[in-house]
């Protein structure tokens, strides 16, 4: 099998083909990726020399790049590229239309003109907007989303869409909750707090620190996309999530406490604007007709995690002074 993994420099794409060239000796993956600030290929360097492994350094909206790579043939397309942060989203929107929503059009044009297998879209439960203190975001849940970012996301889901009831292109939309784990970059929650805390730094908490986010280890998000690129019924949606709601606050405290730092590090600030307040997925969909079940709990994903940055002290501190963007041209060649 020939997979496009498109934004594979970054945190989810990396752990996804790490996970699946662990799994599959069949299978070959092109890695398109721009590598905007987010993209780091030190994440992948043990398997850069793969035969199993490309890497191409493109814009998902750069047809004319992204053609010959398509009229290779490929079996299927698993999706990630994004801007993904929702505060920068707040900061400079236009970039998250054009990469979320262009980018993606321009990959399904592709897939349609070059008869891809299946295109699998991996997006977000940020779609479904904002929960009260009840309830789960289900597949059928209506579209809501509050942020730029999610707005992105969403119409990017609906181009899927479209070109699953138009051309008939064979697709599938996952959405998933917050993940975690190792590669994330410092500007998410875990990542953030994790780096100020070990550097005796106050932990910068929104508002009054009871929003929820329904945590998920990043290999059990891996898994579920397997599954779905192998199963999925064609135009169906996914959700994806563990059950494990928990307030910024009890992660935080959870983080100071494995670390062994003071609580009096917790520092609130402003909020965030339009900060949605809950969210939490039910996940029968996948559980019950794909047979998905998750392998961590959250207490184990979370040490594993603290484990994870603790030992590579280095991979944080390239991000954090910028030399991680030098690894492309050591590798590949200046360009
Ligand atoms: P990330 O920001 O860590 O990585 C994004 C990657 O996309 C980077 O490597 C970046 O260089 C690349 N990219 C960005 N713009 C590009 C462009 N125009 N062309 C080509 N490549 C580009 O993001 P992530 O957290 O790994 O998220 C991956 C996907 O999963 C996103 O689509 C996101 O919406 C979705 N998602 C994330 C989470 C989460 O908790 N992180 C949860 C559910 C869904
Ligand atoms: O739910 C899935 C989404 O999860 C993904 O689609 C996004 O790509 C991903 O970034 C994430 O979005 P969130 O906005 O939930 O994640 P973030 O890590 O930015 O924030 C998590 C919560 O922590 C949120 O309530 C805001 C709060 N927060 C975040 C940061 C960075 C703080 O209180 N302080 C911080 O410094």
């Amino acid at each position: 099998m020939k997979l496009l993994v498109t934004g594979g420099a970054g945190f989810i794409g990396s752990n996804y083909i790490h996970y699946m060239l662990g799994r599959y000796s069949d299978l070959s993956i092109i890695n398109v990726d721009a590598l905007t600030y987010a993209g780091n290929l030190h994440n992948l360097q043990s398997i850069d020399q793969s035969e199993q492994y490309r890497f191409v350094r493109a814009d998902i909206t750069d047809r004319a790049a992204l053609e010959p790579l398509f009229a290779e043939g490929l079996d299927a397309v698993v999706h990630f590229a994004a801007e993904s942060h929702v505060d920068r989203s707040i900061e400079q929107p236009e970039v998250f239309v054009r990469t979320n929503v262009l980018g993606t059009q321009t990959l399904l044009e592709l897939a349609r003109q070059y008869g891809t297998g299946k295109f699998v879209h991996v997006s977000t439960d940020e779609v479904y907007g904002t929960l009260g203190e009840e309830g789960l975001f289900s597949e059928t849940t209506p579209l809501a989303p509050n942020s730029p970012y999610s707005a992105s996301k969403a119409g990017s889901d609906l181009l899927v869409r479209a070109y699953h009831e138009t051309y008939g292109l064979t697709v599938n939309i996952t959405r998933c909750s917050n993940n975690y784990g190792p590669y994330q970059f410092p500007e998410k929650l875990i990542p953030r707090m994790l780096q100020q805390a070990m550097e005796d730094k106050p932990l910068p908490v929104y508002g009054d620190g009871l929003n929820i986010r329904d945590w998920l280890y990043v290999e059990d998000h891996c898994s579920a996309i397997d599954l779905v690129l192998r199963k999925g019924k064609s135009g169906e949606v996914y959700n994806i999530g563990g059950r494990n709601e928990r307030t910024n606050l009890q992660v935080v405290r959870t983080i100071l406490a494995e670390l062994g730092k003071p609580e009096s590090l917790i520092t609130f600030v402003e909020d965030r604007l339009g900060h949605d307040r809950r969210y939490a997925i039910d996940a029968d969909r996948i559980r019950n007709e794909l047979g998905w079940t998750p392998k961590h709990d959250y207490e184990s994903g979370i040490r594993e995690t603290i484990r994870w940055y603790k030992a590579n002290r280095q991979w944080l501190k390239d991000v954090r002074d910028g030399s991680y963007r030098a690894y492309y041209d050591t590798r590949y060649g200046s360009s």
